[in-house]
């Protein structure tokens, strides 16, 4: 079987974390590092990730997270953030972005910057909202097979007040929104979600081939 699927077998959605056990900060930032690699719409990374240690805040953000232990007890928590105001000047941002990075003049991309800018700038701000937010899902499973890579463990999680961490973490004043959340750290050796078998849809139920 490949490393892939060995890994992706070994993962699961870890309930309880050994809060005695940290990432090191190499660990933590391969997991920043498949954030950041994440592909999204046109590239055009619509998105902030924040990592919260501070045990402090943590308290705070469990109680707006259903009590999720899981917030308080892993070794870092990432609040994967969308973008709230997104238009026109995150394009041409992006472009002057490529343009420095390719060592490319801006000028040349002016069809495909117009070409991104009428993308963002026709959508409703509800349909932006969802489309920002399905780039965050995106790196979400981007960072969740990379933990798994490195035998991290971690909690994917959407049961938490979004408006609440907004707050607490003073996310309006960056432009930013959570969309969805994840623990990482390591699994305590009595969470007898580890246990579980694994339950899946077979292959062929969910795979057709034409
Ligand atoms: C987007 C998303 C949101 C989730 N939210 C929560 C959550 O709030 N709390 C939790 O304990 N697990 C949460 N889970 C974990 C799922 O319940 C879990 O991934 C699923 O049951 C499959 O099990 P496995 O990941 O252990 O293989 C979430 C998973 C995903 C992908």
């Amino acid at each position: 079987m490949s490393d892939l699927i060995t890994q992706l077998n070994w993962r699961y959605a870890t309930k309880k974390f050994d809060t005695t056990k940290k990432l090191t900060s190499e660990q933590l930032s391969i997991l920043t590092e498949a954030l950041r690699l994440a592909p999204s719409s046109f590239g055009l990374q619509p998105w902030g990730f924040v990592v919260v240690t501070d045990p402090t805040i943590r308290i705070q953000l469990k109680e707006a997270a259903w009590g999720q232990a899981q917030v308080t007890d892993a070794s870092e928590l990432i609040v994967l953030c969308r973008k709230t105001e997104f238009g026109e000047k995150n394009v041409i941002e992006f472009v002057q972005d490529i343009a420095a990075q390719r060592g490319i003049p801006a000028e040349g991309m002016a069809e495909y910057q117009k070409m991104m800018t009428d993308s963002v700038t026709s959508m409703s701000a509800t349909d932006l909202s969802a489309w920002t937010t399905h780039q965050l899902y995106l790196s979400l499973g981007v960072v969740l097979s990379a933990a798994a890579m490195e035998n991290i463990d971690a909690c994917p999680m959407e049961g938490f007040d979004k408006a609440k961490f907004d707050e607490i973490l003073g996310l309006k004043e960056k432009g930013l929104s959570s969309c969805v959340i994840c623990s990482v750290g390591f699994r305590a050796s009595d969470d007898e979600y580890a246990s579980l078998k694994k339950v899946r849809y077979s292959a062929e139920k969910v795979i057709t081939k034409i």
